[in-house]
C-alpha cells in the first residue's frame, strides 16, 4: 500500500491549492481526480477572484501567468430601468478585483505541480474512503484497469458538489441547508470585444443578464433562463436578441454579436452542510457548499477552505497540536455563511423571480434604488464583492 500524509480527493481550485500549500510547507500529499487533465480544464467556469484569492496565489509564488494576464477591475455595473450604474469597488472599499478564469487559474496550479514533481493521479475511477472515523485512513481506487490503495494521515474531500467524499458520510452525520431558485443561467463564450471596460450586471423584468469577459476581446455572458430550457432552444442568434434586449441602450449598442464558443446551462443554488470534518475526513469548496454564481464567490470560497484546511494541517504537523484541525469546520462555515448571504442577496436582487407578485417587484426596485441613492448601501455591496466583509 502506497502512503502519503494528506490524500486530496479532485483536482479543482480547491485541491490544488491545498496541495501547493501543503507542499509549500514540507507535507506530503497526493491529488486523486476523476476525470483527466484536459477534461478539468475544459470545464468552464467563473472568472473573478478576490485581492484576498489573489494574495494566495501570490504567497504560493505562482502569480506570474495571473498577474500578466488578468484584468484589474476597480469597479462594476449595474444595469437597471435603462441606465448603467457605476459600483466605484475601490473608492468605496478600498480594493479591486481581477478577472481571471478559473480555467487558468487551474492551469497555472496544476503545471506548478507537474514542474514539482507531485503525485496527480488522473482518471482515477471507483475510489473509495475508508476508515476515515479512526486513526488510519485510507483510499482505494482504480486508474488504468489497476486497483490501487493510499494510505493516509488525513483525507481532504475538495471533489465538488457531485463527489464521492461527503457521500461517503453517513446523512445522518450531517445537517444540510438548500435554497433553489426557480431559474438557471445560460451562459456563453464568444470572441467579441466585451461592451463595456467593466462587468455590467443587468436587473430587467425579462430577466437577469451579464456580460463579463475573458481579457480584451472574449466575452462570457449569461443570461437567466428557464430550468426547463436546453441549450438546443437557444440559437446564437436568439442569445444575442435576448441579451441585448435585457441591457441598458449604451451595453446593448455596444455588444457584436459572435458566434458561441461554447454554450452551456446552469442551475442555481445555494447549499451548506454541516460539518465539514467528519474525524479524519474534512471538505473544502463546492464539496461542502454551493452559492448561486450571481456574486462570483465559489472559487473565493473553496480557495479560503483551502487556506484554512492547510494551516490546521500545518499546526498539526508542527507540532502546535489539534486546536486549528478542532477548528476548522467552524471557521469556514462562518465564512461560508456569510458568503451565503451575499451571493443570495444579490441574486434576489438582480433576477426576475416568476412567483413574485407586483409588491415583491415594486419591493426589489425599490432596492436597487436606494442601492444607487445610499453610499451606505453601496459600501456594504462593494465591501462584500471584494471579499472584505466575508473573512
Ligand atoms: N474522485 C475523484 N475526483 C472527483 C470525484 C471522484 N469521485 N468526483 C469529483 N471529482 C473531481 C471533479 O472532477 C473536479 O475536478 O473533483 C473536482 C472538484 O473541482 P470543482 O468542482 O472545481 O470544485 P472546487 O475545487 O471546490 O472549486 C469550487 O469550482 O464549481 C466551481 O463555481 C465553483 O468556483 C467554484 C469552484
Ligand atoms: C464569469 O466571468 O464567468 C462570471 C463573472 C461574475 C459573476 C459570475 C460569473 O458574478
Amino acid at each position: 500500500m502506497q502512503r502519503t500524509q494528506v490524500a486530496i480527493i479532485g483536482a479543482g481550485p480547491a485541491g490544488l491549492l491545498l496541495g501547493a500549500l501543503l507542499h509549500k510547507a514540507g507535507i506530503a500529499n497526493q491529488v486523486l481526480e476523476l476525470h483527466s487533465s484536459d477534461e478539468v480544464l475544459a470545464r468552464m467556469r467563473a472568472g473573478i477572484l478576490e485581492p484576498g484569492t489573489a494574495a494566495l496565489i501570490d504567497e504560493l509564488g505562482l502569480g506570474g501567468a495571473m498577474r500578466r494576464d488578468a484584468l484589474i477591475h476597480a469597479g462594476i455595473a449595474i444595469s437597471f430601468g435603462g441606465q448603467r450604474h457605476r459600483l466605484d469597488l475601490q473608492g468605496l472599499s478600498g480594493q479591486s478585483v481581477l478577472v481571471y478564469g478559473q480555467n487558468e487559474l487551474t492551469r497555472d496550479l496544476m503545471s506548478a505541480r507537474a514542474a514539482a514533481g507531485l503525485p496527480t493521479h488522473f482518471q482515477t475511477e471507483q475510489l473509495s474512503l475508508h476508515d476515515f472515523d479512526g486513526e488510519r485512513p485510507y483510499l482505494r481506487y482504480q486508474r488504468l484497469g489497476q486497483s490501487h490503495e493510499l494510505a493516509c494521515d488525513f483525507i481532504a474531500g475538495c471533489d465538488g458538489f457531485h463527489g464521492i467524499a461527503r457521500a461517503s458520510v453517513p446523512t445522518r452525520a450531517y445537517r444540510c441547508f438548500e435554497r433553489g431558485y426557480p431559474f438557471g443561467w445560460l451562459g456563453v463564450l464568444a470572441d467579441a470585444t466585451p461592451p463595456h471596460e467593466e462587468l455590467v450586471y443587468a436587473q430587467h423584468e425579462r430577466g437577469f443578464a451579464l456580460c463579463s469577459m475573458r481579457g480584451r476581446s472574449r466575452v462570457r455572458c449569461y443570461l437567466q433562463c428557464s430550468l426547463s430550457d436546453k441549450v438546443e432552444q437557444w440559437s446564437d442568434g436568439r442569445f444575442w436578441d435576448e441579451l441585448h434586449a435585457r441591457l441598458d441602450p449604451a451595453t446593448a449598442a455596444a455588444l457584436r454579436p459572435a458566434p458561441s464558443l461554447e454554450k452551456s446551462i446552469m442551475p442555481l443554488r445555494s447549499y451548506v452542510a454541516e460539518p465539514l470534518r467528519f474525524g479524519r475526513l474534512f471538505l473544502a469548496g463546492d464539496a461542502g457548499h454551493l452559492v448561486p454564481p450571481t456574486g462570483a464567490k465559489g472559487m473565493n470560497l473553496a480557495a479560503a477552505d483551502a487556506r484554512d484546511l492547510a494551516q490546521a494541517f500545518i499546526d498539526h504537523y508542527r507540532g502546535q497540536g489539534e486546536s486549528a484541525l478542532a477548528r476548522y469546520s467552524e471557521q469556514a462555515l462562518r465564512r461560508v455563511w456569510r458568503a451565503e448571504r451575499f451571493s443570495w442577496g444579490m441574486t434576489r436582487l438582480l433576477h426576475h423571480f416568476p412567483d413574485h407578485n407586483g409588491f415583491d417587484q415594486r419591493i426589489q426596485q425599490a432596492e436597487l434604488e436606494h442601492l444607487f441613492s445610499s453610499r451606505a448601501a453601496q459600501t456594504v455591496l462593494a465591501e462584500g464583492y471584494v471579499g472584505q466583509s466575508l473573512n
